[in-house]
């Protein structure tokens, strides 16, 4: 279960390009698309898992997502503009209602019975509106429980960031919470290098937690009032493909010998909603939201959280999209070390997951691949494979 020696370091053969492909997009899964307040009766675009989509809202406020194609000239929808429940479009006013069927032709009487646009299946939790590109029939109960970020006991903060960056590479970095003493040195920096680590599976879910010992308090905690020493520990709960629930507590301790404080057992949750949607098979748009449970409606608070958030996302912004174009440039190397594992069982669950999909409905996931053009749907034995124990000892 644990990770006992922290002085491994695990070799793995060095794997050509040709065996490092991008992370193919698993697609019977649910995607955040946008915050609730960016889709509205204007039609915007958005390409979620490989797939172009137009999202807007009907009349009576229900997202809508469809295909960003006309069927007539493939025309993107987007350029079009709603009327009531539906979408017409910007070139000769094809207009296709919430289901995407076709229901006028303006040069003619009648639309062909088969004119229609893909739909997909869409549904707003937590703030965020979701889609989900697959076939099969979805299952709302597959979204993952962000419900921190609906703001009941938790004062919530949220955006979203373009990463030129395939997005499991974030979901690597999430997992890994060895950079952060390092990336975010300014900010959330905390030195825990000696923290233990430990990850299992449960029924498909990654729950991992990495428990440090006593330590000097990082910048933001001092802000935060904290006195010198802090322990910290940190949840990661990765459902994939790319959403990851990461609490972080904090325990303020009292003294450099780091016994904690009867007068004073502060004790503070911040829990970091992250969710990389692939855009591209190299770039994902980054929603996040941190809701913190303590000192609720300090307005200061917030605008400092939100800040230092900001910040510390973009600082894993810019060593991720260097190692993107460092792999794009040809890197060929690559070890794993103890830190890595977390990432590595994430990816082995995406696999098992990508090869379930594809053995369920081959041809219908091939169908809809080839009519969705620009989506990337590589195999899942194209994704590269470590030697793994569901123990989580690599
Ligand atoms: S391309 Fe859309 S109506 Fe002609
Ligand atoms: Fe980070």
């Amino acid at each position: 279960m644990g990770y006992s020696d922290g002085s491994s370091v695990i070799r793995e053969p060095v794997l050509a390009d040709s065996q490092m492909p991008n992370t193919p997009f698993l697609r019977n899964c649910w995607y955040i698309a946008a915050a609730t307040e960016e889709v509205t009766s204007a039609p915007m675009a958005r390409r979620i898992a490989g797939e172009r989509m137009v999202l807007y809202r009907t009349v009576g406020g229900a997202p809508v997502a469809l295909i960003d194609e006309c069927c007539h000239r493939g025309v993107p929808l987007h350029l079009g503009t709603v009327i009531d429940d539906s979408i017409q479009c910007a070139y000769h006013g094809f207009t296709f209602d919430p289901s995407g069927a076709c229901i006028r032709v303006p040069s003619q009487k009648s639309p062909p019975p088969n004119a229609r646009v893909r739909s997909f299946h869409v549904l707003e939790r937590h703030g965020w509106v979701w889609v989900w590109p697959g076939a099969r029939t979805p299952d709302p109960l597959l979204v993952p429980d962000f419900s921190e970020a609906d703001g009941k006991g938790w004062t919530v903060t949220r955006g979203v960031l373009t990463y030129q960056a395939e997005y499991q590479h974030v979901v690597d970095n999430i997992l890994d919470l060895s950079h952060v003493s390092f990336v975010h040195r300014s900010t959330f920096g905390s030195d825990d290098a000696l923290a233990a680590l430990s990850f299992k599976e449960i029924d498909g879910i990654l729950h991992g937690v990495r428990a440090a010992p006593p330590m000097p308090t990082p910048p933001l905690y001092r802000r935060l009032g904290f006195s010198e020493q802090i322990r910290q520990t940190k949840e990661m709960i990765y459902i994939a493909p790319c959403h990851v629930k990461a609490p972080i507590t904090t325990f303020d301790l009292s003294n450099v010998g780091g016994t904690e404080n009867e007068d004073m057992p502060r004790q503070v949750t911040l829990c970091i909603l992250n969710s990389p949607t692939p855009e591209t098979a190299k770039t994902c748009h980054y929603f996040w939201a941190s809701a913190r449970n303590f000192d609720l409606g300090d307005e200061t608070l917030t605008s400092l959280l939100r800040e230092q958030t900001i910040k510390a996302f973009q600082e894993d912004q810019l060593i991720i999209e260097a190692e993107q174009r460092s792999r794009d440039e040809g890197f060929r190397g690559g070890f794993a070390v103890r830190a890595d594992m977390g990432g590595r069982m994430a990816r082995r669950i995406l696999s098992r997951r990508l090869e379930q999909e594809a053995g369920d409905s081959p041809r219908v996931e091939s169908n809809l691949a080839n009519a969705s053009r620009g989506s990337a749907n590589p195999t899942a034995s194209s994704l590269p494979m470590a030697n793994y124990r569901s123990d989580g000892i690599c």
